[in-house]
């Protein structure tokens, strides 16, 4: 088995920080250290004058940053083919553009052509996990499994259940869809890093008698290291007046879930903006997340997430790029973009919160904190290596930051990170490794 001793400036948490903190509890910032991975898993660590002996193989990276790989908690495989599409709302954007995109992945080559492309774009984004909406078709989260598996990336994910409301060709019915998802839980689920999520597109495209079928799925393959949950809530109010009207003996959207039996700790709910006080308790009381997905509320238009609530509540929040309602993969972009919204509100998200968001906090949300998230001895070591600044601009910003500019005093921690976190994308990405092994590199220009 190969040993791999990776140099750089290591960065996780221990602990979630304290919101609008930018002090450094919950922080593990290890400067010039050595990650020593050996075989999958991470085996500790050393200060970058103590290199490992010879058996490690090194790879001196000092003055770069590394950090666990990124969890996206919600986003579209199919939707790389609608991404950046103009000028419409959540219901006619799905009709118009995402619709008719998901109807060519019923056909099994592009299915796997489609997961292929798809997650060879996430870790060249730095995810190394992600929750993933394939399409109504079996074939299709068949396709994400196996190509999880060739890349050896943990993965959730499940066919989507709609039974109504879509076109023809992406429809299924309850006992067709009941009898796909037993298949693929048996097969999949808990198989290597693959995990099975019951997948319900939204309350609109599922009659109650599909909802019921998805509860009793949950129910029946439920409790610790079960299959997951995941769907949309609350993103856009027409669709929360359609809901109402669809559902008028439900209290609310999300109550709709509740009802059927869907709300658990490993459900995942998808943009949350228009919950009230009695939704946030119940997302409290099931151990539900909200995957927040800034980039895709902002470009549909659909409202700003109210992050500050739910930490008063307190519920489980998560970030997700939602491609392709979201515009990148990149979930450094998707935090640039979080912090925006919550300008827009009238608060401010440190670097911390979102930074833990994407890592520890969501493979603990997700119940997969004994494996990924951080750089703890034990766990899988999918881990990233990025540049803290590409290009003049950012180059200098970080400069200011790290004191290297006479005359500047050096910043603390937090602002460098921010910095860092406001202005890099996958530009910035050196490489990926997902359970010790490298599986992504940039090439580097000048
Ligand atoms: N609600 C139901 N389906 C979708 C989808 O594909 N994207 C988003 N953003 N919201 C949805
Ligand atoms: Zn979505």
């Amino acid at each position: 088995m190969t040993r791999h001793a990776l140099r750089a400036d290591l960065l996780d948490f221990s602990h979630a920080p304290a919101w609008g903190s930018t002090g450094t509890d919950g922080v593990r910032f290890r400067p010039d250290h050595w990650l020593l991975v050996d075989g999958e898993r991470i085996a500790g660590t050393l200060p970058g004058q103590q290199p490992p002996g010879p058996d490690w193989q090194q790879h001196d990276h000092r003055g770069r940053l590394l950090m666990p790989g990124f969890i996206d908690t919600h986003v579209h495989c199919p939707q790389l083919d609608v991404i950046a599409s103009y000028g419409t709302g959540l219901l006619d954007w799905l009709n118009t553009y995402t619709f008719p995109a998901e109807q060519r992945f019923a056909d099994p080559g592009v299915a796997a052509e489609g997961a292929a492309r798809f997650l060879d774009a996430l870790l060249a984004h730095g995810t190394t996990t992600a929750v993933v909406f394939p399409t109504v078709h079996k074939v299709s989260a068949e396709a994400l499994f196996d190509a999880a598996s060739a890349r050896g990336m943990a993965l959730v994910t499940g066919k989507v259940l709609m039974d109504r409301h879509a076109p023809p060709a992406l429809l299924d019915d309850v006992a067709g869809a009941r009898r796909d998802c037993e298949d693929l839980i048996r097969r999949h689920h808990g198989q290597g890093r693959k995990r099975y999520a019951m997948t319900v597109r939204f309350a609109a495209t599922s009659t109650r008698e599909q909802l019921a079928m998805a509860g009793e799925l949950c129910r029946r393959h439920g409790g610790p290291g079960g299959i997951h949950m995941q769907t949309h809530v609350a993103e856009n109010t027409d669709e929360v007046r359609w809901i109402a009207e669809l559902f008028p003996e439900s209290r609310s959207y999300l109550d709709v879930y509740h009802r059927h039996g869907l709300l658990n700790e490993r459900a995942v709910l998808a943009h949350g903006i228009w919950l009230d006080a009695g939704d946030r308790a119940l997302l409290r009381d099931t151990g539900a997340q909200i995957a927040h997905s800034p980039s895709s509320n902002l470009f549909l238009g659909s409202g700003l997430f109210d992050w500050q609530a739910a930490v008063d509540t307190p519920y489980r929040v998560s970030l997700a790029s939602d491609v392709g309602g979201g515009t990148s993969l990149s979930l450094l972009r998707t935090m640039a973009e979080a912090y925006k919204v919550q300008a827009l509100r009238g608060t401010r998200l440190s670097a911390w919160t979102a930074l833990h968001a994407a890592t520890r906090g969501a493979a603990e949300a997700l119940g997969l904190a004994h494996e990924i998230g951080h750089l703890d001895t034990g766990a899988l070591a999918d881990v990233v290596l990025w540049d803290w600044a590409r290009g003049p601009v950012a180059v200098h910003r970080d400069d200011i930051a790290r004191g290297a500019v006479a005359g500047v005093a050096a910043q603390d921690l937090h602002a460098r990170v921010f910095a860092f976190l406001t202005l890099a994308d996958e530009r910035n990405l050196v490489a990926t490794w997902v359970a010790g092994q490298c599986r992504h590199t940039q090439e580097r220009g000048g």
